[in-house]
């Protein structure tokens, strides 16, 4: 059915005897209709065998997100990308060449073999070859003829995942199997591509930037705002939300609105990027400041866990220092803009 696999034995190489004899678990446990989270480049997700209804029905029910929000489908192969999706354009076949593996999902036509509940309905679906080492041996270990069904592996509406110990914190034992492949390198969702009317418009920023779209395209294209026809649960203002209040503010700004919040002993947490002096902040003692990398790639690879970890902190605000607006921190600003929204 396929060319022959550009997935090789050396994935598998990478890996320790443990981590395969968990993969060939996870891939048993997959086969047989469970649910088995996973890392990814970007964030863990929840997957289930995308041919499956009743399995894929599980996720939602783990999730508790509605059956109407549409799942991003993982490949293990390239080959495996008309598999799954019909018509697909030029431009598609170019990014996929391109950027995968990796965090890159393109939304597609789908093809008669994806079950409605996958796509929650709609004709489209997205589909995505990670390249996280046991993410790529746990769809070599399923075979040419499987794929997942993975959305991010929180509970709906809550940060994403980025470590397996995340993964136990939001879903315990509601999921089969936990597969540890430490933290993840991106940390931030991967970047979505729909191709309405054959046009590529980007519907979620991510670590693939549209400069870097543009470049391998070799032309420009739309940063699409909002599609109200298209439903994406990234696009609700309230995702990515912490339990804690987040307030975003300017560089000039920042110390001033802390200082107001440790003068009425609100506790806070600051967290700037760029080394501003805030050590006028320490005569208050509810006021703790947390710096974040001044690179974007770094600072997309720490968010989620630092807001996971002051999220648990009983803190009354987490004070955020406004990114730089330059277009490689266009996915952390995205990120960071929706947590703001309660
Ligand atoms: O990096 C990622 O993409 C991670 C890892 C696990 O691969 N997955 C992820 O999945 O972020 P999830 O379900 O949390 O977010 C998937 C996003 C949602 O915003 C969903 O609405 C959108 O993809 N999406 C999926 N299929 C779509 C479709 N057919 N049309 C438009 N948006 C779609
Ligand atoms: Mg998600």
């Amino acid at each position: 059915m396929f060319p022959e696999s550009s997935l090789n034995d050396s994935h598998s190489a990478e890996l320790s005897q443990s981590q395969q004899f968990n993969i060939n678990q996870a891939a048993d446990i997959l086969r047989a209709g469970g649910t088995v989270a996973f890392p990814t480049e970007t964030v863990y997700g929840l997957g289930a065998d995308v041919s499956n209804p009743h399995a894929i029905r599980k996720i939602y029910e783990i999730k508790q997100r509605p059956a109407d929000h549409p799942l991003i489908v993982h490949i293990g192969d390239l080959a495996q990308l008309s598999f799954w999706a019909e018509e697909i354009p030029e431009s598609a076949w170019t990014l996929a060449h391109h950027f995968w593996p990796g965090p890159l999902t393109l939304i597609l036509q789908r093809s008669y073999r994806i079950p409605d509940c996958v796509t929650g309905g709609q004709r489209t679906v997205g589909i995505r070859m990670p390249a996280h080492p046991m993410a790529r041996a746990l769809l070599n270990a399923l075979g040419q003829e499987k794929a997942l069904a993975a959305p991010s592996a929180n509970r709906f509406g809550r940060i994403s995942p980025t470590t397996a110990e995340h993964v136990r914190q939001e879903l315990g034992k509601t999921v089969d199997l936990i597969l540890d492949g430490g933290a993840c390198e991106v940390g931030l969702e991967s970047t979505i591509v729909s191709f309405h009317a054959q046009l590529p418009h980007i519907l979620r920023p991510g670590a693939i930037t549209a400069s870097a779209l543009e470049a391998a395209l070799q032309s420009p294209f739309l940063i699409a705002a909002a599609n109200p026809i298209i439903r994406t649960s990234g696009s609700l203002p309230s995702h990515y939300a912490p339990a804690t209040p987040l307030r975003i503010h300017s560089t000039e700004l920042i110390g001033q609105h802390a200082s107001a919040l440790g003068a009425q002993n609100l506790r806070a947490v600051v967290m700037p990027w760029s080394g501003i002096d805030l050590t006028s902040l320490s005569t208050h003692a509810s006021i703790q400041i947390h710096s974040m990398p001044a690179d974007p790639v770094l600072y997309g690879r720490q968010l989620y866990a630092t807001l996971r970890h002051f999220d648990q902190a009983e803190l009354d605000y987490l004070l955020v220092e406004a990114p730089p607006e330059l277009p490689e921190w266009l996915a952390i600003a995205d990120r960071l803009q929706r947590a703001s929204h309660h």
